[in-house]
């Protein structure tokens, strides 16, 4: 099992934002599915956070092209390499236009993985684990 955790930029435009990010899903199920990669995708209005695990080659696959995407940009890893146990059982998104609380406090959650360490990189996914519980369709 390995892992990839990272932060980055969108540079998608308010008001088509919600409809690229729907694309970006339904191209990931399948996808995802087919490499036999799990995770979770968070979309602050400003920033994402994914978490993606499986075997090392599909992550790899992924990585490859999620890091050749312009529709995000300034892509900071904030965990990687093996890891024990699958954490995200099934493939969803925590994309739902999130009520401002929940935006701000995402934030805060980002810029804590991004700088203060291992401790908040771990709340970050815990995080992702909550809202995709909420955010399955
Ligand atoms: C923030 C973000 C997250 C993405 N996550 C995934 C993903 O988990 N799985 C996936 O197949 N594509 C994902 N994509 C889309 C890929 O970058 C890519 O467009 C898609 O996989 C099609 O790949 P291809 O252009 O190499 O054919 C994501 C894109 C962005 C901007």
């Amino acid at each position: 099992m390995f892992r990839w955790f990272y932060i980055s930029a969108s540079r998608l435009v308010d008001d088509e934002a919600d409809e690229v990010v729907c694309d970006i899903v339904n191209v990931s199920v399948a996808r995802n599915r087919a490499l036999g990669v799990t995770g979770a995708l968070l979309f602050t209005g400003r920033n994402f956070a994914q978490y993606l695990e499986g075997p090392p080659r599909g992550v790899d696959q992924l990585r490859q092209s999620i890091c050749l995407d312009m529709r995000h940009e300034n892509i900071r890893t904030i965990a990687e390499g093996e890891y024990s146990h699958r954490r995200f059982v099934t493939w969803s998104l925590a994309y739902l236009p999130p009520p401002q609380l929940l935006s701000s406090r995402a934030e805060e959650l980002l810029i804590a993985a991004e700088h203060d360490g291992e401790a908040n990189v771990e709340a970050l996914a815990q995080f992702l684990c909550e809202m995709t519980v909420k955010g399955r369709g």
